[in-house]
């Protein structure tokens, strides 16, 4: 791995480390993206018709199907080297706050405790009328490749529809994870960006905050961002493979 002594020891000084993550750290489990080319799901479906409140008012059996498809996926795929590495930093270094944007529970799954979901998790819906929380049945739904209409269960409490428990576009993040995200960015003296485009935005700012804090900063990404030229220093490959190598090279061995 090529990385500066001097960094190494800048590192290993830390005291709050934060690791954000985007959808590229699931990628190595089998879990799509949304911006890749050919693979992203912004690639191959519509946005404005499967994550918004008004494409689920329009039709909640659509959008319910859809995400039921990406609940399976989730449900089948296991974490990955990446998200091992992650939870194997949990009490090597004083502090660790995980900041994710993912929906899927693959961080806690590989034993990440207090993971800040920025943008919600797919295994906690709730009622689109009174929004208390809902349940899923057990099991793992059988749908075909990007859902079929399913008609979305009714709240046991106000007979509402329960929505996926996600944040859609138009949509606030939930406050007091984003608050905290706000203020581990802030207090931190590393922080690793992991597998996200850093296009979307309250998210992506939190990068830019441990940059103007001075916090060392590491982007991992196979593909270029807008933050190549801005942070300490870009590592280019697959986070299955670059974040194990950085913890062991900075941390020891996992
Ligand atoms: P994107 O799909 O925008 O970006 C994924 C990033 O992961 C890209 O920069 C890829 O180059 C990179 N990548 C792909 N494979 C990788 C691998 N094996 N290892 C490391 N990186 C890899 O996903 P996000 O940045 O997470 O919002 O997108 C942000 C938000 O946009 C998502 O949370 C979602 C979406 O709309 C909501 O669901 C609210």
């Amino acid at each position: 791995m090529d990385i500066e002594e001097r960094l190494v020891r800048r590192l290993r000084r830390a005291r709050h480390v934060l690791v954000f993550t985007g959808a590229g750290v699931s990628a190595e489990s089998g879990i799509p993206t949304f911006r890749d080319a050919l693979t992203g799901l912004w690639e191959n479906f519509d946005a404005e018709a499967l994550a918004t409140p008004e494409a689920f008012a329009r039709d909640p059996a659509m959008v319910w199907g859809w995400y039921e498809w990406r609940r399976a996926n989730v449900l089948r795929a296991q974490p990955n080297p990446a998200h091992l590495a992650i939870a194997a930093l949990e009490g090597r270094v004083p502090r660790l706050t995980v900041v994710t944007q993912n929906v899927d529970d693959l961080h806690e799954r590989a034993g990440s405790h207090n993971v800040l979901h920025l943008h919600g998790r797919m295994d906690r819906p709730f009622c689109a009328v009174c929004r208390r929380p809902g349940a899923y049945p057990p099991g793992i739904p059988d749908e075909p490749e990007g859902g079929r209409p399913l008609e979305p269960p009714l709240c046991i409490h106000c007979g509402g529809r329960l929505r996926p428990g996600v944040v859609w576009f138009g949509e606030m993040l939930p406050e007091a994870e984003w608050d905290a995200a706000i203020a581990a960015a802030e207090s931190c003296d590393a922080f690793l960006c992991i597998g996200t485009s850093s296009v979307v935005q309250p998210a992506a700012s939190l990068t830019t905050m441990a940059i103007r804090r001075g916090a060392i900063t590491i982007q991992v990404n196979p593909n270029p961002t807008d933050l190549d030229h801005s942070v300490s220093l870009n590592l280019s490959g697959p986070a299955g493979v670059i974040v194990p190598a950085l913890v062991d090279r900075v941390w020891g061995e996992i």
